[in-house]
C-alpha cells in the first residue's frame, strides 16, 4: 500500500498515456488539460491523484492506461531537429564507458538531445554533461526538450565548432561523439579525456569508421572496436510467432576505444 501511495501522479509529472501500440502520447500532467485522439478526448483531470498503472477512459469511452514512461520513450519523443542516437545502440555503448553518477563527460554534437538526457540521468546528482554543438538553434530545441523531462539541470551547454575550437574541459571521463566527421574530433577528444578513459562515436557509413579509426590509431587510442546492434521486434500473436517485417534495418556503426598515455623515456 504504501508503495502505491509514492507511485501517484502529481501535477507536471511525466505520464505515457497509451490507448494502443500506434497511440501513445507522452504527456506532462496538468489539470484541465485534454488530448485530443481519433478515439476521443482524454482530460488530464482524471488521471491526478492516480496511481500509475490506472485506467481512464476518453469522452468516447475508449481505454487508456497511464504508463511511467521508461528512458528510451523519452528519447523517442524529444522534438526532433537532427537523427538521434537509438535506444538500442546508447544502451550499448554505455556499458562499454564507465560513466555514472558523478561522471564529467562531454557529449558532441547536442543535436535534440536525446543523448544528452540519458547521459545527464546518470551522471546525476553530482556530475555533469558538457555538450557542444555548433547549431546555436540546435541548443535551444535541445534545452527545451530536458527542460520537458526535468533533466536540464546538470547539462552545460556551449556553441562551438569543437573541429576548429576544441573542447574547454580536460581530465573527463568519456567523450561520446554523434558527428559526421568524427575523425577531426579524435585529437580534440585525447586532449580531453582521462587515461584509460573512453571515446565512443556513431556513424552511419563504413567510410566514415574506416577514417575514424585511422584517426585513433595515430592518436594513441587501444582497444579499438567497432560493432553494430542489430534489433528484431518479434510478433507474438494467436496466428503465428515471427519476426515483424517493418523497421529501422540500419543505425549506426558502433565505435569504442581508450586512450593510452604517451610513453615516458625511461632514464
Ligand atoms: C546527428 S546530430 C546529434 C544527435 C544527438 N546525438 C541526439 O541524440 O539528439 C549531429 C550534431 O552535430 C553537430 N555538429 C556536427 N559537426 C560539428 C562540429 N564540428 N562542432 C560542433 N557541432 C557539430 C550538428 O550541428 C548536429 O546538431
Amino acid at each position: 500500500m504504501d508503495n502505491e501511495a509514492n507511485n501517484l501522479i502529481k501535477e507536471k509529472d511525466l505520464v505515457m498515456l497509451y490507448l494502443d501500440e500506434r497511440r501513445q502520447f507522452l504527456v506532462q500532467a496538468i489539470s484541465g488539460l485534454r488530448v485530443s485522439t481519433d478515439h476521443g478526448d482524454l482530460n488530464l483531470s482524471q488521471i491526478i491523484g492516480q496511481p500509475f498503472g490506472f485506467i481512464g477512459k476518453t469522452h468516447l469511452g475508449r481505454d487508456f492506461f497511464c504508463l511511467k514512461p521508461s528512458t528510451a520513450d523519452l528519447m523517442m519523443k524529444v522534438k526532433r531537429t537532427t537523427t538521434i542516437v537509438y535506444p538500442k545502440d546508447l544502451g550499448y555503448l554505455l556499458l562499454e564507458t564507465s560513466v555514472g553518477p558523478g561522471s564529467r563527460v562531454i557529449e558532441l554534437g547536442t543535436g535534440s538531445g536525446a543523448l544528452t538526457m540519458v547521459l545527464a540521468k546518470l551522471v546525476s546528482p553530482t556530475g555533469t554533461v558538457y555538450s557542444y554543438d555548433r547549431r546555436d538553434d540546435f541548443i535551444e530545441n535541445a534545452k527545451r526538450n530536458l527542460i520537458h523531462v526535468g533533466y536540464a539541470n546538470n547539462v552545460e551547454f556551449t556553441c562551438a565548432d569543437v573541429a576548429r575550437e576544441g573542447f574547454s574541459q580536460t581530465g573527463v571521463d568519456a567523450v561520446f561523439i554523434d558527428v559526421p566527421e568524427p575523425w577531426d574530433i579524435v585529437p580534440k577528444a585525447y586532449e580531453a579525456l582521462k587515461g584509460g578513459h573512453h571515446l565512443v562515436s556513431w556513424s552511419p557509413n563504413v567510410e566514415q569508421v574506416k577514417r575514424t579509426i585511422d584517426a585513433l590509431e595515430a592518436q594513441n587510442f587501444k582497444c579499438i572496436r567497432t560493432k553494430e546492434i542489430i534489433e528484431r521486434e518479434i510478433l507474438v500473436r494467436l496466428q503465428g510467432v515471427r519476426p515483424r517485417e517493418r523497421g529501422i534495418t540500419h543505425t549506426a556503426y558502433l565505435t569504442r576505444a581508450q586512450k593510452i598515455l604517451v610513453a615516458q623515456q625511461q632514464e
